[in-house]
């Protein structure tokens, strides 16, 4: 059995982590990287640090208008396609890569495998919500992190090889983080590559990353949420995602922020310390929500909705608006309970569980 894999978004190489090793196991995995991501540290740095199998094949598509990049991609991996002749395509999540990956696949009758299927926020004006129903709705096996993806699908009539399979980003932090020795923290943050300063004394602090679209379309949003960091009582380590980089420079060199810590975006494996460690993460990445979440780091959402709703129980992850008072509100005075905690995102076996049913619906 011959399966392609498309990735090209951060998220997705950290998932590919947890699945390819196993995937290899039951067929021969070819894997495509769309380009989408490119700059080292969010791209390479996860293949080398996580020992994730080199691509076969990089389009190198890079930025670009959601038409260009999503064309390209298409055109790119259609190509690879015919030459290949695999027996499914394989896309996690929910970026231009898994759509263009999924569409490609689909019209020439090429079955495609969603991991993380089922996701939704039910706001159409997100690029990731478009991007996840028209991949689902294309899909011949869906694997699902959670019952909640299950009901959604089934709402939408989506019933027939629906697996609940956990959550495979659940598998690569129980996976890493496990014998994560406490020294590990100090060593991360002498090794932060600070944009503006070098801290490197930092004990007690905030862990931050920005960088929906919701929230960078407007610099106002972007200086609203900043404003909350430098009023905060610890600092904050903020990862500034490439997308944001030219908003934080430019609000930077006006407010010359004291309480933050930007810095570059950071391999997996530190950022997984850095989250286990930090008073609260506060953020608007669906994988940081949930990896908080697994390590009982309390939660700020910057956003109107989440994917994840299970993590808001117990005000483990409470959701913010762009706005500095309620940003500071919800950090500083939300009760959190703990007993609400559940381990709804799976044991850490979802790999395994989605590797054996694509190997059994193949051999039947
Ligand atoms: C994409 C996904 C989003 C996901 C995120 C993970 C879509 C529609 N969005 O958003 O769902 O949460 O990845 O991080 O697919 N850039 C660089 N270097 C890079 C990559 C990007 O400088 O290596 C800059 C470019 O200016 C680019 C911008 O970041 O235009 C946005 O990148 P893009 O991949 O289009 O969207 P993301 O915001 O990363
Ligand atoms: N991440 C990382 N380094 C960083 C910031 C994030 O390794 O500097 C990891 C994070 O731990 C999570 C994933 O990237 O596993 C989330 O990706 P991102 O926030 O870019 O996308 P989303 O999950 O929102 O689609």
């Amino acid at each position: 059995m011959k399966i392609i894999t498309v990735i090209g978004a951060r998220p997705q190489f950290i998932k590919a982590a947890a699945v390819s090793r196993k995937l290899r196991r039951v067929c021969d995995e070819i894997i495509i990287h769309t380009g989408q991501h490119y700059d080292n540290n969010m791209s390479d740095i996860f293949f080398k640090q996580l020992g994730i199998p080199e691509p076969d094949y990089n389009l190198n598509v890079g930025s670009g208008s959601h038409a260009k990049q999503t064309a390209d991609m298409l055109c790119g991996i259609e190509g690879i396609l015919l030459k290949e002749k695999p027996e499914y395509l394989l896309v996690y999540g929910d970026t231009n890569s898994t759509l263009s990956g999924a569409l490609a696949a689909s019209k020439i009758h090429i079955p495609v495998i969603h991991i993380e299927a089922g996701l939704r926020s039910f706001n159409m004006r997100m690029p990731e919500e478009q991007n996840r129903i028209l991949t689902d709705h294309l899909s011949s096996l869906l694997f699902c992190s959670t019952d909640t993806s299950v009901n959604n699908l089934f709402n939408e009539n989506i019933r027939e090889n629906v697996f609940l399979s956990g959550d495979v980003m659940c598998d690569a932090v129980l996976h890493y983080s496990n014998n994560m020795k406490d020294s590990y923290l100090s060593e991360v943050i002498s090794s932060l590559n600070g944009i503006y300063r070098k801290d490197n004394d930092i004990k007690r602090y905030y862990l931050a990353t920005i960088h929906r679209a919701e929230n960078t379309d407007d610099i106002n949003k972007i200086s609203e949420i900043l404003g909350a960091f430098e009023k905060l009582d610890f600092p904050v380590i903020m990862s500034v995602h490439p997308r944001i980089r030219k908003m934080v420079d430019e609000l930077n060199s006006e407010k010359n922020y004291k309480n933050i810590y930007f810095v570059e975006p950071v391999g997996y494996l530190e950022m997984l310390c850095l989250t286990k460690n930090a008073e609260k993460a506060v953020t608007d990445s669906g994988g940081l929500q949930k990896e908080a979440y697994i390590l009982d780091t309390p939660c700020v959402t910057v956003r109107e909705q989440t994917e994840w709703t299970e993590t808001l129980d117990g005000n483990l992850n409470i959701l913010a608006h762009p706005d500095e008072k309620d940003i500071l509100d919800k950090i500083l005075s939300t009760k959190i309970d703990f007993s609400k905690k559940k381990d709804h995102y799976g044991k850490g076996n979802a790999a395994d569980i989605i590797c054996d049913i694509i190997n059994k619906h193949w051999s039947e």
